[in-house]
């Protein structure tokens, strides 16, 4: 009796595929030398939410990276596995056949794009057994997933249709909760965090993590907001980008401390000084244009129409960048003022963008070295330094950030 065809699934983000991805995919490749190979970038995650690039260039870099690692196409197999196959079979060494390498089709697969909702892995499995209903299927995975296997929805039903195929991660053993059956990889493959990874791409960075060619690709496509931050280099000061683009590293750097989302703080870093250029006068302008709602609007006007430039920000940010997530509009809007009841971006924001690096007053390495370790008393402290700055130049206190201050503060002594 015929051997069944083994079929390999990777399902997952991929947003960007990296280095971890594709080493786990050669070892599948080479240990288990399937007929198939199906990756399967998600919509949206269960556990990460939707990814930051379109799937049309996850799909992309993934078949870039394949090209780049030599995987794509016909997969030649060592001499060894493709004798061993044949031996199996029983056509070696009768068929006199050499070695020719063995056939895997890999596919960058859009079933999962295509539902356009939550797909979850149980119901991509059911797919793939649908498509190869006497093949062996393989879940390919990571060890770190192992772990956690146990709180996949419908697990149990994953484990009737296909094997685990586990990679051991750097840091994780193999811990198995859900007591799953699976066949273990030999190797070690690195454990790449790819929110870390995202928030370097947002700063500007080529993290380490990616291979080149998944570089270049991001790069000329001017993904992970590459192309918003080549538009603002054009159209802001070369120092209003040096600021901007240290208010975004601080503003990632809080994000991933904290839980909130990098890409909304790298948003929120990259456009709250967006209209920080304009003049007072059209500054003004534009609050009258757009009706702009802002605290005693009028006095503000009269008194510091440059506090008009975190609300005309995001003003712009809505309408000429088209971000359209109230968090991170709120976040740019109250980057001067401040809030009574801050979200977490809110904080995030106003916290890096007194305490960035390129500010040289000393309070800023003081509100930085807070944020790392406590971030309410970070956005208590920062408030506090710029109303005592406002006090000390003899500068206009918006009666908006003192109430924020005494509010705040109240609560910090409630605690
Ligand atoms: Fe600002
Ligand atoms: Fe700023």
């Amino acid at each position: 009796m015929a051997a069944k065809q083994k079929i390999i699934i990777y399902g997952g983000a991929f947003d960007p595929p990296h280095k971890g991805h594709f080493a786990l995919i050669r070892a599948a490749l080479e240990q288990m030398s399937p007929a198939a190979l199906y990756l399967v970038p998600g919509f949206s995650s269960p556990f990460k939410g939707f990814p930051a690039a379109p799937y049309k260039d996850r799909a992309g870099m993934l078949k870039d990276g394949l090209k780049a690692e030599g995987l794509m196409g016909r997969h030649k197999g060592t001499k060894a596995q493709c004798l061993c196959r044949r031996r199996k079979k029983g056509l070696w060494p009768s068929d006199g056949q050499r070695h020719k390498g063995i056939k895997t089709r890999i596919t960058v697969h859009p079933f999962e794009f295509k539902r356009r909702r939550l797909t979850y892995t149980c119901q991509t499995v059911d797919f793939f057994k649908k498509l190869h209903p006497n093949a062996e299927l393989y879940f390919l995975l990571g060890s770190d997933c192992v772990e956690t296997f146990h709180k996949w929805k419908n697990y149990r039903r994953i484990l009737s249709r296909a094997v685990l195929l586990a990679g051991r991660r750097a840091g994780f053993g193999l811990k198995n909760p859900a007591g799953a059956p699976y066949v273990l990889l030999k190797g070690r493959f690195p454990l790449i965090a790819s929110a870390v990874l995202k928030a370097g791409l947002f700063s500007g960075l080529q993290p380490r993590g990616l291979l080149p060619s998944t570089f270049s690709y991001i790069d000329r496509k001017g993904l992970y907001l590459g192309a918003l931050r080549r538009r603002l280099k054009k159209t802001l000061t070369p120092a209003r980008f040096a600021h901007t683009s240290a208010v975004t590293g601080l503003a990632l750097e809080l994000s991933l401390r904290y839980g909130a989302d990098p890409f909304k703080a790298a948003l929120a870093g990259l456009l709250h000084d967006a209209a920080r250029g304009l003049s007072p006068r059209t500054l003004v302008r534009c609050a009258a244009k757009n009706r702009l709602r802002a605290p005693r609007l009028n006095e503000m006007i009269k008194k510091a129409p440059v506090l008009l430039h975190s609300y005309a920000g995001a003003d712009l940010a809505a309408k000429r960048f088209g971000v359209k997530d109230r968090s991170v509009l709120n976040a740019i809007r109250q980057h001067t003022l401040g809030s009574r009841n801050p979200d977490l971006l809110s904080k995030i924001l106003y916290v890096a963008d007194l305490a960035a690096c390129d500010r040289s007053f000393p309070e800023a390495g003081e509100v930085a070295a807070l944020a790392r370790k406590d971030l309410d008393a970070a956005y208590l402290r920062a408030n506090y330094v710029k109303l005592i700055y406002a006090f000390r130049t003899g500068g206009w206190r918006h009666p908006e950030s003192a109430k924020v201050w005494t509010r705040l503060r109240t609560q910090e002594k409630n605690k």
